[in-house]
């Protein structure tokens, strides 16, 4: 299921010239001191508005607070132009109070351009005039906005059976206003978004599709295909080559579906063979997560279709790898299983012979996760990677801890940082956790070499409880680090910023920010 897809150009001419159905320029909000005599808020035009402004006779920013326009972020305010400048409408989209530096963080006008471009729904082609700063956070800044817009016009395309007479169209063609569109850094910056927004649309296809449709072999099937058009070598071990090759982990918690499990293998391959380093993705991938024979309550359940949002998000980075080509190795592992409570399911108690030869006690089979990335972080080791990425909607204790919006980070110390700042320059917060003595402890298994969660089934540090057990997956050579983001990976609220309801795509675009880190500096 492909949604439909928005395109992006850059211009340089007027704005108030274009011949475009709406343009779109932002505006901030104002506080001004006390007792200065002036208003205490005000609105104020962003710069790349300027001719619109003029063709307004310096009344633009007086009528849109007419309109209730205050500059608050994500706040879109449409006004018909009746002739002013060429396109009819002018929208006013948000960007919070005036940047103390240059220009507005490019994580603010990532979220105003999706805001607009969602807003914008049913008009065909539409211009952004947005504040760009012409110095060196010039490709920043024009990055977030071609991602924001880009990812503001994804709509999933859903199995609705009759047409929606109500429903607008997503935004078909976007314009981006810069000062030179044929500006090579800039045309690069376009480029990279396309190639980037179109993963990040792809992760969320897939993790919006309904599980029906993509239990572990239909999955498989989809990323292969989507991987191999891309060029990327693909593995896929089927359930005898699982057994074959020693995956207890995948094999125990796919065992009870009558949909078998399967491991992906992405390879991009630069030329040469780049700098040397070989990189590991790891995705969960667990198309339906029923919690199992330890089963979970019906309410909120069909959430659980986005428990493979980390392997979506590996498989679509994988297709940006392959666009972007770095000069870097890097491998993504997709394990899948579907989780489901059967005659044939694993049990609570059951010890299980994991790829890395270690032996776990099954206390949970709701904690099904860290028995499919085990396998496929040991298989990753083996494989010889340097730095090792793994991603997952992971634990409930993630939320609890970081919420909806920041991921958890576990696992050496200066890959979290590493982590942090990559989620920082992309607009996917992540904050580094510890994996601390006492929760390993906690783990000590009667029978085995490790329990899958503390012994007594406490749930205190039950985030950090799934770093420490993935940890004794890692060989201790491999610089690795764990991403939760059972918040952050699936958004059930209403669409706010360049997020739609469903898939998010998070981490796509940190996981591309680090191989690209990592093929720019080892
Ligand atoms: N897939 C869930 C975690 C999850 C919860 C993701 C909410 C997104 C939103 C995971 O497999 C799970 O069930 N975790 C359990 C672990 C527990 C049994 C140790 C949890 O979080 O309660
Ligand atoms: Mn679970
Ligand atoms: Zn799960």
């Amino acid at each position: 299921m492909t949604s439909p897809r928005t395109t992006l150009s850059l211009v340089d001419t007027d704005p108030a010239e274009l011949a475009v159905d709406a343009i779109v320029i932002g505006v901030h909000s104002q506080t001004t001191e006390p007792g200065s005599g002036a208003p205490a808020h005000a609105l104020l035009l962003a710069t790349g508005g300027e001719s619109i402004a003029a063709a307004f006779d310096g009344k633009l920013t007086e009528t849109l607070a007419l309109l209730g326009a205050t500059g608050g972020p994500g706040e879109v305010i449409k006004l018909a132009t009746l002739g002013t400048v060429t396109a009819p409408l002018v929208v006013a989209v948000g960007l919070g109070p005036e940047p103390s530096g240059a220009a507005p963080a490019p994580e603010s006008l990532r979220r105003a351009a999706g805001a607009a471009v969602r807003a914008l729904a049913g008009a065909a082609r539409v211009a952004l005039a947005l504040p760009l700063p012409d110095d060196a956070d010039a490709p920043a800044a024009l990055r977030a906005v071609a991602e924001g817009a880009l990812l503001g016009g994804y709509r999933f395309a859903g199995y609705k059976t009759k047409p929606q007479p109500a429903r607008r169209e997503p935004v078909a063609e976007v314009l981006v206003a810069v000062p030179d569109a044929a500006d090579a850094t800039a045309q690069a910056e376009v480029a990279r978004a396309q190639a980037v927004a179109g993963a990040v649309r792809t992760s969320r296809d897939w993790v919006n599709t309904a599980p029906n449709e993509l239990r572990p072999p239909a999955f498989a099937d989809a990323v292969s295909a989507a991987a191999r058009e891309a060029g990327l070598e693909v593995e896929v071990l089927d359930e005898t080559a699982l057994k074959a090759g020693g995956y207890g982990g995948i094999l125990a918690v796919g065992q009870g579906s009558e949909a078998p499990p399967r491991l992906v293998k992405l390879t991009w391959t630069p030329e040469g063979g780049g700098n040397g380093k070989r990189v590991a993705l790891v995705g969960k991938g667990i198309t339906f997560d029923t919690g199992g024979i330890s089963i979970k309550p019906a309410q909120g359940m069909w959430e659980m279709k986005s428990d493979m949002a980390g392997a979506a998000a590996v498989g679509a980075a994988m297709l940006a790898i392959a666009a972007l080509k770095p000069s870097v190795t890097v491998t993504g592992y997709l394990p899948m299983a579907e989780n489901m409570p059967s005659g044939a399911s694993y049990r609570p108690g059951d010890v299980i012979s994991m790829f890395n030869g270690k032996k776990v006690e099954v206390l949970n089979t709701d904690a099904e996760g860290r028995m499919v990335l085990a396998d496929a972080m040991a298989r990753a080791c083996a494989d010889g990677a340097d730095y090792l990425f793994e991603t997952s909607t992971l634990t409930g204790g993630q939320v609890i801890a970081l919420g909806k919006r920041i991921a958890g980070v576990m696992g050496t110390p200066e890959l979290c940082e590493r982590v942090r700042v990559a989620g920082d320059a992309t607009g996917e917060p992540a904050w580094p956790m510890p994996l601390p003595d006492d929760v390993r402890k906690g783990m000590e298994s009667d029978v085995a070499d490790i329990s899958q969660v503390n012994a007594g089934m406490d749930r205190a540090g039950h985030m950090l409880q799934g770093g420490v057990f993935l940890r004794e997956f890692v060989t201790d050579d491999v610089a690795w680090a764990h991403i939760d983001i059972a918040g952050p990976g699936y958004h059930s609220g209403e669409a706010t910023g360049y997020w739609t309801k469903g898939g998010t795509g998070v981490p796509v675009r940190t996981l591309v920010h680090l191989v690209e880190d990592v093929a720019t500096n080892g």
